[in-house]
């Protein structure tokens, strides 16, 4: 392994999947599908233009989320891709609870600039908050004056927010943000990418909401909007996108970039099977067995490494067990990559592939300075229906390990550093001999074979 990570340049997803015991790396694309979802990609009606199973995909998310206008895309990203093409000028701002890597390059590429108004809470390691994703609505107001509401092309506010832990946002939050862009003319756009995980939380933690279900708070979340984004990979377990649109003019307005970006209206870049396949994953997504059953394994893996001592970020949240690097690894200076550097000491020692989600993740200052995140990750992502418990044992098994010989890992530095998403591409060297000494140790204790 130790030869794999430096072939790979120290870089999780520059490594071959075969070299890997535990993928971990995300939630995305990587569910599994299950029997009737399956048994829909048997039954789709294959047309380049007007396919049957695209209206089926339609109607579904109409009856889900209200919104009657539907653009497909071939994911979250491409989604993103046509937002920014559509309402981001040079100067612009988007104003965001928390940004995610993808959705920020779009604007940026456009000569946009990302606000992040995520209650400073929200940023706190460990806490017990319940919905650390809420927007502060002084500084949303503040933003706005600042900026001047004709400057903000939209307010995007993501669900079950990523970056920092896989928090969930509360109804109220959602509802308040939206009545502020509301007054002052500001469209706001939902990312539902996680927004089945968000949901679980809001049905387990929103007294107020725990008896409806989850169709209802789907629909009163959904209400607030003028648009919903997501990525099909993740809300849906499939592999696919969507943008929903209320108003029929605004659709009108974007819909000459699906056919010039994606595929035609009717599909969108996906395949008609992965549409029949995603439309039973959206009534999948509504059923709380199934939306529960990954957090109740995040919550379960997070709860064993806090007993053992290791900073896990908390309250445990959706779509992966996030491991608070910047406690863990307090002796790696941020300017080389703890979370980077961490995230190679779990494939060395365990086989398990997480991902970097921290300073690496950033992209530079435009002076070339770096941009130090806000909260140093190493996230284990746990994609729904596929591992087993006994599978998040042996994790919790490597975790701690390394916990133990923290002291021994050190950091990383770039040999090839891309502008654009670099955390993709980059290649990256250790500091020192720190993964060799640190594959010594291992083997000390396991042997040749583990
Ligand atoms: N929005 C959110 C909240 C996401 O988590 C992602 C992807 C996207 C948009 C983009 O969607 O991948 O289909 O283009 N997140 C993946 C991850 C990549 O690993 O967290 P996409």
């Amino acid at each position: 392994r130790l030869g794999k990570m430096k072939e790979a340049g120290f870089n999780t997803f520059q490594l071959h999947n075969g070299d890997i015991f535990m993928d971990m790396l995300t939630d995305s694309g990587v569910n599994a599908m299950s029997d009737q979802m399956l048994a829909g990609m048997m039954t789709p009606d294959d047309a380049y233009a007007g396919s049957e199973s695209f209206f089926r995909m339609r109607d579904k998310l109409e009856e889900i989320f209200g919104m009657k206008y539907c653009l497909p895309a071939h994911q979250g990203r491409a989604c993103e891709n046509i937002l920014a093409t559509r309402f981001v000028k040079p100067g612009n701002c988007v104003i965001m609870n928390y940004h995610f890597t993808t959705a920020k390059a779009h604007i940026t590429r456009l000569g946009g600039h990302v606000e992040e108004l995520v209650k400073d809470e929200g940023l706190v390691s460990q806490s017990d908050l319940p919905f650390k994703g809420d927007i502060d609505l002084d500084k949303l107001e503040a933003c706005i004056e600042k900026e001047g509401a004709d400057n903000v092309s939209f307010m995007r506010l993501e669900a079950g927010t990523n970056l920092i832990g896989g928090q969930p946002v509360s109804v109220q939050s959602f509802k308040d943000a939206c009545a502020v862009a509301r007054k002052h003319g500001i469209l706001s756009v939902l990312d539902a990418s996680l927004l089945q995980d968000n949901l679980y939380f809001i049905k387990i933690r929103d007294e107020e909401r725990k008896d409806m279900s989850v169709r209802e708070i789907t629909r009163e979340i959904a209400d607030q909007f003028d648009m919903i984004y997501f990525s099909a990979r993740k809300f849906g377990f499939a592999r696919g996108g969507a943008i929903l649109v209320r108003d029929e003019e605004l659709f009108h307005s974007m819909e000459d970039l699906v056919p010039m970006f994606e595929g035609f209206l009717t599909y969108g870049g996906m395949s008609v099977r992965e549409i029949e396949a995603m439309t039973v994953g959206f009534d999948e997504s509504m059923d709380m067995d199934i939306i529960s059953h990954g957090p109740q394994f995040i919550k379960y893996c997070v709860d064993k490494l806090v007993d053992y001592g290791v900073p896990m970020i908390t309250p445990a949240g959706g779509l992966g067990a996030h491991v608070d690097a910047t406690s863990f690894v307090s002796h790696i200076p941020q300017q080389e990559y703890p979370a980077g550097a961490l995230v190679c000491a779990f494939y060395l020692c365990g086989g398990i592939r997480g991902m970097e989600r921290g300073t690496l993740s950033e992209e530079r200052n435009a002076d070339g300075s770096e941009r130090f995140a806000s909260m140093e990750l190493v996230r284990l992502a746990l994609p729904r229906r596929v591992f087993t418990l006994s599978q998040v044992e042996y994790v919790i098994d490597r975790v701690k390990w390394v916990y133990d010989h923290r002291d021994m890992i050190g950091g990383l530095r770039f040999v090839h550093e891309p502008a654009t998403l670099r955390f993709f591409t980059g290649r990256l060297e250790a500091t020192s001999d720190w993964p060799e000494k640190l594959v010594a140790a291992y083997k000390a204790d396991f042997g040749e074979d583990q």
